[in-house]
């Protein structure tokens, strides 16, 4: 979603701006743009498409200032072209948002009524209008500031600038986030993750919702929502800029495929004690024997974690589990259960309505857990517990590194609930746990025979629809493969549970549509099985992705199988997220498609 990146210090601002917007390029976004302040006044650029376009367009016409903000605009109000990029000025003001002004329409009918002529479409010109406004009236700049932002309903993180103040940057933030950072060369940085500020800044703060700033070189002034100046605790940044690096892989999502190994064997060793083979979650302040149900709620990939999880939980722990997409639950006033617990699942511990399912769920009295792999992010802050996903930063749009640390971590959250609460013995959880610790191997495994999915992935490549189906995990996981092979390649896919084909989705099957069999050596193969050979019967285009064994014995009617290494069935859904990555990422490959950015996707969805 909207990247924002703002500096204000005695170098040129313009190349340090772009090579923020660069790094924030993985949040998706469709124009860019920048504003730089100096003695001599204010200069923008702005272009339609990619950060690239406007780096050519500054090097046609460079702009110069020692003060500056810039954008990458993800269009929600207004298509996605140069007049409606960022930074929208309006006089001597320039501003860029991250969020959605929800009364912008009623702000800007005022303001039209007032004589104001808008340029652009967005919500938030109704900002830069209004300041200006108010500055026309003899209001100061930052006394306009303050006032504007209690008008404001939605969400927002703002940049502003004005021409008269060469070196000040207005910061504010509510519902989506800001950091704000500094070095011992006396710069300001903000940014809408702390990416943007890697390497540059060593000191950051997260401004809470509704506190903003006032930045100049020589001091940082923090204000509250009522105003009141506050005083924050800055915290040292330890990010390198070298996350930005491919590390020799042609994308971003091929590194973090193959990173998964690692991510598994860290999450392992983070949370299970080899010696003492016991599970241990320092992050959670909750006693699992208290609790009566758990609420597990994402929006995405995330979602299709908890939907794995759900079935580990009920099986192994006994607890009831529920699962919601966040934008449902957040709106249809759920009744949270007396002594439950609620699991929010996120990678980037942003996501808008993820973050507000949790407040209901707080707010309702459940005991909330953000399970999250950006520590500082708003839902760690604001959850009851924390667990933490050690998967690194994850630049690819399309998620895989974060959903294998989301199942890993969850795999031995079960195991944690299930020997506190006695329905696993340790001998029991030790035997899980070593099953578990094989799957970095495997995987591994997976990785290494990577060339059959290449190949595979010519033969699917020309299909416009394709089903993903599953029983049991395998079925969350069939959501995730169809999900993971839209985002990327574009062809229409959907996850089915396998014994639900005959209701239904079994009437689109012809030669021309490939089905994607996930069916894991467990106890439910010979029912996927029998599904599988519906299709055949159908003309079906079958790819069966099984265990080895089970590939190399199986004579029913398949075009395709891929063999994986075996594996205990609880571990099954994390080892076959693997196949399921490659094969979009080389169906995407092939098609030419923009692997680390598909199109209209945002990596951190913070508007509803
Ligand atoms: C976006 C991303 C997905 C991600 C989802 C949830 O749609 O493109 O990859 O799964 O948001 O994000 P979260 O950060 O909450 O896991």
């Amino acid at each position: 979603m909207c990247g924002i990146v703002g500096f204000v210090g005695k170098r040129n601002a313009t190349p340090l701006l772009i090579e923020g917007l660069k790094r924030l390029e993985y949040r998706g976004y469709d124009s860019a743009g920048v504003a730089v302040l100096s003695v001599s006044g204010m200069a923008i650029a702005k272009t339609k498409g990619k950060v690239s376009a406007l780096d050519a367009e500054l090097a046609n016409h460079p702009i110069e200032g020692t003060a500056g903000i810039a954008h990458t605009r993800w269009a929600t109000h207004g298509a996605p072209e140069q007049r409606n990029a960022h930074p929208h000025r309006v006089g001597q003001i320039a501003l860029v948002h991250n969020g959605i002004i929800e009364n912008y329409a009623a702000l800007k009918m005022e303001m039209i009524e007032r004589g104001a002529s808008f340029l652009s479409d967005t919500d938030t010109e109704v900002m830069s209008q209004w300041l200006h406004d108010r500055c026309a009236q003899g209001v100061s700049f930052a006394e306009a500031f303050g006032m504007m932002l209690p008008l404001l309903h939605g969400a927002y993180a703002i940049v502003a600038l004005h021409e008269d103040e060469p070196d000040t940057l207005y910061v504010a933030r509510k519902g989506s986030p800001m950091v704000v950072g500094t070095n011992d060369a006396q710069e300001c940085w903000v940014g809408s993750d702390m990416l943007a500020l890697a390497g540059y800044a060593t000191q950051g703060y997260y401004l809470a919702d509704g506190e903003y700033a006032i930045l100049q070189p020589s001091t940082m002034r923090f204000f509250a929502a009522d105003h009141t100046p506050i005083q924050v605790t800055m915290q040292s940044m330890n990010v390198g800029a070298e996350i930005h690096d491919k590390q020799g892989f042609a994308h971003f999502m091929l590194k973090e495929i193959h990173e998964q190994p690692d991510v598994i064997r860290k999450t392992l060793s983070h949370y299970y004690d080899h010696e003492t083979q016991s599970v241990h979650f320092e992050g959670l302040t909750l006693d699992p024997t208290t609790i009566s149900s758990i609420t597990m709620v994402a929006c995405g990939t995330s979602f299709y974690a908890a939907q794995v999880a759900s079935y580990w939980f009920e099986q192994i722990t006994h607890i009831p589990v529920r699962i919601d997409i966040a934008s449902e639950y957040r709106y249809r006033h759920p009744i949270v259960p007396k002594d439950s617990a609620a699991l929010f699942i996120s990678q980037s511990g942003e996501t808008a309505d993820t973050l507000a399912a949790m407040r209901y769920a707080k707010e309702h009295g459940a005991h909330t857990i953000a399970l999250v792999n950006v520590p500082t992010s708003t839902m760690a802050r604001e959850a009851d517990s924390v667990i933490r996903t050690l998967a690194g930063a994850e630049i690819g749009v399309a998620s895989t590194k974060a959903f294998v640390a989301q199942l890993t971590t969850l795999a031995a959250l079960v195991l944690y609930f299930g020997g506190a609460r006695s329905t696993l013995s340790s001998e029991e959880t030790a035997h899980l746990m070593h099953h578990l610790s094989g799957v970095a191997e495997q995987t591994q495994q997976v990785l290494d025979e990577k060339m059959h999915y290449d190949r595979l992935a010519l033969a699917l490549m020309y299909a416009r629809d394709m089903l993903f189906i599953g029983r049991g995990t395998s079925y969350p996981l069939a959501n995730e493969g169809a999900l993971k092979m839209k985002e990327l390649s574009y062809i229409h896919a959907e996850g089915y549970a396998a014994g639900e084909l005959k209701h239904g989705p079994i009437a689109l099957v012809d030669d021309g549509v490939p089905i994607i069999v996930i069916a894991p050596d467990d106890a439910l193969f010979d029912k996927s099985a029998s599904n599988l050979e519906e299709t055949a019967a159908r003309k079906g285009n079958i790819v069966l992705i099984s265990s080895k064994e089970r590939v190399a014995n199986f004579h029913g009617n398949v075009t395709h199988s891929v063999a994986v290494p075996a594996c205990h069935p609880f571990v099954a859904p994390i080892l076959y997220a693997v196949p399921l990555q490659l094969l979009s990422y080389y169906v995407a490959l092939h098609k030419g498609a923009d692997i680390d950015q598909p199109r209209n996707l945002a990596k951190s969805v913070t508007v509803e």
